[in-house]
């Protein structure tokens, strides 16, 4: 079986590397990694392959970014004439592995589709019901167009079937991103970052921010940076900024204001280690990240969500995340609970054991037996 993994951006790459791994073991199963390039900074992407002991992409289709449109075409095309090569040489996929939620898994798949190369979706199901999301699109696409859907939590076995999928292409085979974060956590923990950014255990909020609805808007940035200044008279903060909100703070001169206050530390962003270091010992998570929701939930870190809906909605039934939308007055109240150690305790989902690459393994093998 000849299998082609997908990943293009940030959070592809935790999730892909115990997959890979699973599927190296097993006799008979040939894996190509294509990188689609839609990350290429060396933070953003060349760190997670070094510190996760991912191998060189056999195939980088370097396709970097633009408009929606525009990145979606040439993975589009990139992706077909990778496709179309392998079978000419004979040597075809007979299936696409494709994680998450990215314009990259979309494209991917919508690629593969056409050309009747089956496809597996790794995190299959997640809705937030939310269309003005990118990534809503995108999984609703990946979703409708994959042949095998493999769910990281029930809600998205539930979805899936509400939206008329066949039982038999859906797997319940828990979240692959936490299988990383249970091999990686004893390590992270030994770095220093702590020192590096004077911060005490327990004693200190990791934020990020990037989603195109909170850090696109001008009116909606500025409210949540004085959220951050708020917290920051509460906790220190420490705010690893995204490319994209870097580019946002400075157009609309918010830059200052963050850097003026003189509890919270800005840094560019940071490697797999370095970050799991400060978020698996931080008193708080305050983020619209969908990936670190399911962290902070599996660490048994409160997580102050940034956002008025989720995908991921068993990180506030469960685990430890509260949805705060943009509201100053929300996050306050939530981190005085933090503060005052009254915040929920929550408990990690079932099947978030770090075995769920070997299920997912399982069943890509067993699809092809
Ligand atoms: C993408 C994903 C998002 C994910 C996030 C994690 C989509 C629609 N969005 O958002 O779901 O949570 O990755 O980071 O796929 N840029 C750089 N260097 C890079 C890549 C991007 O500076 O290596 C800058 C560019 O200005 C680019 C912008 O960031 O235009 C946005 O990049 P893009 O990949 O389009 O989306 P992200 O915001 O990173």
């Amino acid at each position: 079986m000849k299998l082609a993994c997908i990943v293009g951006a940030r959070p592809n790459f935790m999730k892909i590397a115990p997959i890979l791994r699973q599927l190296d073991q097993h006799e008979g199963v040939e894996t190509r990694l294509v990188h689609t390039g839609q990350h290429y900074d060396a933070v953003l992407s060349d760190v997670f392959f070094q510190e996760l002991g991912i191998r060189r992409p056999d195939v980088s289709l370097e396709v970097g970014s633009g408009t929606h449109a525009r990145q979606t075409a040439d993975i589009l095309v990139a992706i077909e004439r990778l496709i179309l090569h392998e079978a000419e040489k004979s040597t075809p996929f007979d299936r696409l592995v494709v994680v998450g939620d990215v314009n990259s898994t979309m494209a991917a798949t919508l690629a593969a589709s056409k050309l009747q190369v089956p496809v597996s979706h790794v995190e299959a199901g997640l809705r937030s019901r939310d269309r003005t999301m990118p990534e809503e699109i995108n999984r609703i696409v990946t979703d409708g167009l994959s042949d095998m859907l493999l769910c990281s939590e029930p809600d998205g076995v539930a979805n899936l079937l509400q939206e008329g999928h066949d039982e038999s292409n859906i797997h319940l085979v828990g979240n692959v991103m936490i299988d990383t974060l249970l091999h990686q956590v004893e390590a992270a923990k030994q770095r220093d970052a702590l020192e590096q950014h004077e911060l005490m255990p327990g004693e200190y909020a990791v934020v990020t921010l990037h989603r195109p609805s909170n850090v696109d808007d001008e009116a909606t940035l500025t409210k949540l940076i004085e959220v951050l200044r708020q917290t920051a008279r509460r906790l220190s903060v420490v705010f690893p900024v995204h490319p994209r909100t870097k580019k946002q703070l400075e157009r609309f001169g918010l830059m200052e204001r963050l850097d003026q206050a003189p509890n919270i530390r800005l840094t560019g962003p940071m490697g797999y280690l370095e970050f799991l270091c400060l978020t698996s010992q931080a008193k708080v998570i305050v983020t619209d990240s969908g990936g670190l929701q399911e962290e902070s939930t599996a660490l048994g870190v409160p997580c102050l969500t940034m956002r008025s809906n989720t995908e991921r909605p068993i990180t506030v039934t469960e685990g430890t995340s509260t949805l705060i939308g943009s509201c100053p007055e929300k996050l306050a109240t939530q981190l005085g609970h933090v503060i005052q150690g009254e915040y929920k305790q929550g408990k990690s989902p079932e099947l978030w054991d770090g075995k769920a690459a070997e299920r997912i393994a399982e069943v890509l093998v067993g699809s092809h037996r």
